[in-house]
């Protein structure tokens, strides 16, 4: 079973994404957050963070795949973003369906798509636009209601989907709350297509319960999870539980370089960024608050050394 890197916007950006890629293995693709439209081109913003993942991705022989993922509810999106990526000689492109925040799904976007099955039918129709591109879909079980999908599964299976990815809750729950498994089965029986299961999986246990309950599973989608600990990946498929250190550390130093060059050598923006990471530790909460009150880059090096030494 494959691994994915889920999409997870304000963090794995192309700093993240390389030098994760770079200092671990495991993960065979690596989702960009989303690309969206904005004055009738591509943000800007989204257009150079897929630029500055070209030159790893492209020149890597090691299989890694790099999935843009895009934002879209109507076919000019769909024509912009996508042209867009096929210029930069991508072939694949994934659509996010599943966005719960208001900003976008009050506008029918993400997971509000959901409540227009028209808007869902024209984004399918456009894709066919652009028979060079793999198209995959990450969805939630619906915005409101399971049955808005459950609804749409003819317009799903006839699709060309490469594989769907679910994360089995609604939009009102946001990332938390109980994941529906018995949604999640609906999905998993009827769509015709790959599956890729997302949500919550925090340890190689986690993985492997979800394999032994789902084997037609072709990959799992995990977020937090690597946040956390960027040696899941590698520890599943290693059958083990490693957590290097020092590798843990060199990474850290990799990211903190990586986005000195980013921000113009800016120590505070670079020192609120790192901190961000830590929100999704399970390290001792006495170090977590020393870590959140670093007043520099090089008190916050020696604590976050600390935090992990303290590590099993
Ligand atoms: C801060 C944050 C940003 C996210 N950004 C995106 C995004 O750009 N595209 C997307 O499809 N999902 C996004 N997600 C959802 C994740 O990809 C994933 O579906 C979710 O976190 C559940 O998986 P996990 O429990 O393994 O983290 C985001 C989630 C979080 C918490």
């Amino acid at each position: 079973m494959e691994i994915y890197f889920a999409p997870l916007q304000g963090f794995t950006d192309f700093v993240y994404r390389n030098f994760h890629a770079k200092y671990f293995s495991g993960v065979d693709k690596y989702f960009t957050p989303f690309l969206r439209v904005e004055k009738n081109d591509v943000r800007k913003k989204d257009k150079a963070d897929l630029i500055n993942s070209l030159s790893l991705f492209k020149s890597s022989d090691s299989g890694i795949e790099l999935v843009p993922q895009i934002i879209v509810n109507c076919r000019e999106d769909v024509e912009i973003l996508v042209q867009f990526l096929e210029n930069q000689g991508f072939r694949a492109c994934d659509l996010n369906f599943g966005c719960p925040f208001p900003q976008q799904s009050h506008h029918f976007y993400g997971a509000g798509i959901w409540d227009k099955p028209e808007k869902v039918c024209e984004v399918f129709e456009a894709l066919k636009l652009f028979p060079e591109i793999s198209f995959s879909l990450k969805m939630r079980l619906g915005n409101t209601s399971l049955s808005q999908t459950v609804d749409l599964l003819d317009v799903i299976n006839s699709a060309d989907f490469r594989f769907v990815t679910v994360h089995p809750r609604l939009a009102k729950q946001m990332y938390s709350g109980e994941i529906d498994f018995q949604g999640f089965e609906v999905l998993y029986s009827k769509i015709k297509k790959p599956i890729v299961f997302n949500g919550d999986l925090l340890s190689v246990q986690d993985i492997e319960a979800v394999e032994k309950k789902y084997p037609d599973l072709k990959a799992v989608m995990i977020g937090r999870g690597l946040l956390r600990n960027p040696f899941l990946a590698e520890n599943f498929k290693n059958k083990n539980s490693a957590f290097d250190k020092q590798r843990f550390l060199n990474f850290q130093n990799a990211l903190i370089e990586g986005y000195l060059a980013q921000y113009q050598n800016s120590e505070f923006m670079v020192l609120d960024k790192m901190k961000t990471f830590w929100q999704f530790s399970n390290a001792d909460s006495k170090m977590l608050k020393r870590i959140k009150k670093a007043k520099s880059i090089s008190e916050y090096i020696s604590f976050s050394a600390m935090a992990v030494s303290e590590k099993k």
